[in-house]
């Protein structure tokens, strides 16, 4: 599948396409290191998400505390800023089957999704660090944007609806990374041009993954939510945004 199949459904799903205005400041090579260390923490907070999902709603005791041990390694390092992560020996942990202490017709396929997703997300994150190391980019903590924020706030409080719009907000921030990915992609030095082209796939089935278990779990027309967290989504990424991360607003 090229890239423009691969990005059709993505660009009819989002309200809007990035603004120029924030390519324009992306690619300027100054920006680099934060632009890739704030992907670097995108990638864990998507395995976050998915880790979150599956201890609140399927799994077990046991397997909600063996996957929080998977992620201790990436967070010390985000979070604490721990020098020498073990991030391989962690990877190995995640090929444990998780059990799990419901079953509602969506228990299986919600472990299948997430646990793909989480390993993706996490080798994404493995990938941005080498690169981040082979050019020399120290890691350093730094502010969040209020891209997820902000669509958090759209979340209804009761469930099931908080669980559907999670999974809706989730296809929207996968979907934006895909688009965002591509659109940034050919003002990058090869070796980074390929690596967020490569990214595109996967990112594109996350998308479509959250959006299939939120229909799955709804069971019911979700297509209204879908259109107002897409707006709220569209107004997040086109109104002016101080603050320049990868899923910032425009850049003001
Ligand atoms: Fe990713
Ligand atoms: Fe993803």
């Amino acid at each position: 599948m090229n890239t423009q199949t691969l990005l059709q459904p993505i660009q009819k799903f989002l309200h809007c396409q990035t603004p120029e205005a924030w390519i324009i400041e992306a690619r300027k090579p100054e920006n680099l290191p934060l632009l890739l260390t704030d992907h670097l923490v995108c990638e864990l907070k998507a395995a976050l998400t998915a880790t979150w999902l599956i201890r609140k709603y399927v799994a077990d005791k046991p397997s909600g505390k063996a996957i929080l041990e998977w992620l201790k390694p990436y967070e010390a390092f985000v979070y604490r800023e721990q020098p020498d992560p073990d991030f391989l020996s962690a990877h190995k942990g995640l090929s444990r089957p998780v059990t799990t202490a419901t079953d509602f017709a969506w228990t299986g396929s919600l472990v299948e999704k997430m646990m793909l997703l989480i390993k993706e997300e996490l080798h994404h994150f493995y990938q941005v660090w080498e690169i981040m190391q082979q050019r020399g980019i120290a890691y350093k903590k730094m502010t969040a944007s209020r891209y997820a924020k902000g669509l958090m706030r759209e979340v209804t409080t009761h469930e099931p609806m908080t669980l559907v719009d999670k999974l809706i907000c989730g296809a929207y921030i996968e979907a934006r990374s895909c688009e965002r990915f591509a659109a940034l992609a050919p003002y990058l030095d090869l070796e980074l041009e390929k690596f967020y082209l490569s990214l595109l796939r996967s990112e594109a089935r996350h998308y479509q993954d959250y959006l299939n278990l939120a229909r799955q779990i709804a069971q019911f027309d979700i297509s209204a939510r879908v259109q107002e967290i897409g707006r709220v989504e569209a107004e997040l990424i086109t109104s002016p945004d101080p603050e320049l991360r990868f899923h910032s607003g425009c850049p003001c």
